[in-house]
């Protein structure tokens, strides 16, 4: 997803949870971030993505809420949120905090769950059983997906929508995490890539990935208002 992170950016993820999008970016603080930061609402999920944040590596990992992020304006180059929007009951609200906080010409990525009637059913099926529960201030059950069309409509009210992609249509998120073999992710980043042309197969993907940008036009600074 950070493959066209260039130069010498400020880059904070909302929602970091346990750190599991943070710790792969720690490289980049060595080499091209200035720092690294990450916040999340959940003092724990903090405190785990602390323990394994590799040692002396520049990231800041901070309690705060995706509402009020506790930044300036204009802070940070590339702003990244994963799995963590359909948890917020208000996401225009949101979405205004990333705009405030987001240098202008700045990147914003957005990975949600798909909404996919394919998985959908096997998930509703699964939360009658409690595997999925809804979180404390949630409107979503865990593992509900997002409507694509609707975080398309929110975030072109704020940014400059460059891209979306299909993704993990075989696993690779899984096969990411838990094997975390670069190679198999690769082939099946791959796989992804030529399965997320068809367009009737790409209601079988389990993610979907925006890119975004923040742009001075006076078109959306009138919708930012
Ligand atoms: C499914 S986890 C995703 C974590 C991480 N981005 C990842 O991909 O592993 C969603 C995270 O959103 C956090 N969260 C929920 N509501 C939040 C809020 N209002 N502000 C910031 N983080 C929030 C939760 O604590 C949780 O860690």
């Amino acid at each position: 997803m950070y493959t066209d992170i260039i130069g010498n950016p400020l880059v904070l993820e909302i929602g970091c949870g346990t750190g599991e999008e943070l710790v792969p970016l720690t490289p980049l603080v060595e080499s091209q971030c200035e720092v690294l930061t990450g916040i999340d609402v959940s003092r724990e999920m903090v405190k785990v993505a602390k323990s394994k944040m590799p040692e002396g590596t520049r990231t800041q990992l901070v309690v705060a809420s995706a509402f009020d992020l506790p930044f300036k304006e204009r802070a940070f180059d590339v702003i990244s949120c994963v799995a963590t929007l359909h948890h917020l009951p208000d996401l225009k609200s949101a979405l205004k905090e990333m705009d405030r906080v987001c240098k202008e010409w700045g990147t914003i990525y957005i990975e949600e769950r798909f909404s996919n009637k394919f998985l959908d059913v096997p998930n509703n099926f699964l939360s009658r059983f409690g595997v999925h529960s809804k979180q404390k201030g949630s409107p979503h059950e865990l593992g509900e997906g997002f409507p694509l069309s609707r975080l398309l409509k929110e975030s072109s009210g704020f940014f400059k929508i460059e891209s979306v992609e299909f993704r993990d249509f075989v696993g690779t998120w899984m096969i990411g995490r838990t094997l975390r073999s670069k190679k198999l992710a690769k082939l099946c980043f791959i796989t992804d890539k030529v399965l997320s042309k068809i367009p009737l197969l790409r209601r079988f993907c389990l993610h979907v990935c925006l890119k975004l940008r923040k742009t001075s036009t006076l078109e959306s600074q009138i919708k930012r208002e």
